[in-house]
């Protein structure tokens, strides 16, 4: 890892975050401790439809993260790797949900490597009790109607209510802008 001796050890935390889970959050905590800063850093993805707007993502950690004196909460816009070195981060961490994921970091890593050298990959493995988590499996079960309040946070959760309440009663959109 490229941070000397009496230097801050600034890390990023990346990911769409369509919404943050209690998995997210998981590896927020326990990276805000190894690290002495922890910037997440939500993300546009090009390949995903969001439900939530940036905004209202980044919103949602930032009240998420309010105990976490360590952790900042900014959008991402553009290469993660330029993103990590302008911050001057020198780490990138992700967690690990389960061998799948492997292959996937795996790709993601070294192609972050190849971008930017000084900036090294540590993967977290995410608690056993939210491996099976992904933000796309809590918006299906909330649209469906089934209880997700032990897999968000609180704050999480009345957004996801209120958007299925607003979508089923025909007046919510979903975030078309990223
Ligand atoms: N607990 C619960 N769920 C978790 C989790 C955890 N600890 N870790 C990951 N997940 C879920 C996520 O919610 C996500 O669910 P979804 O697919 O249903 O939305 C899924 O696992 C995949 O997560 P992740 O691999 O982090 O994808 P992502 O879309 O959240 O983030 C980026 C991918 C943003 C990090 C990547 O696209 C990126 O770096 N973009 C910037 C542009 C760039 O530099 N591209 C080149 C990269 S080499």
């Amino acid at each position: 890892m490229a941070a000397g001796a009496g230097e801050v050890r600034r890390a990023v935390y990346p990911g769409s975050f369509d919404p943050p889970t209690l998995g997210h959050l998981d590896i927020i905590s326990r990276a805000a401790r190894l690290f002495d800063e922890l910037i997440v850093a939500v993300a546009v993805n090009a390949q995903k439809k969001p439900l939530f707007t940036l905004e209202e993502r980044v919103a949602m950690l930032q009240e998420c993260c309010q105990h976490l004196p360590n952790v900042r909460v900014v959008p991402l816009q553009g290469l993660l790797a330029r993103f990590a070195q302008s911050v001057g981060a020198c780490v990138i961490v992700r967690g690990l949900r389960a061998v799948s994921d492997f292959e996937y970091e795996f790709q993601m890593a070294s192609m972050n490597r190849q971008l930017a050298p000084e900036v090294d990959t540590c993967f977290l493995m995410t608690h056993q009790q939210y491996a099976f988590l992904s933000s796309s499996i809590v918006k299906e079960v909330a649209r469906l109607g089934g209880d997700v309040s032990q897999l968000v946070p609180p704050n999480v959760h009345a957004r996801l209510t209120q958007r299925f309440a607003a979508e089923s009663a025909g007046e919510a959109t979903p975030a078309t802008n990223l």
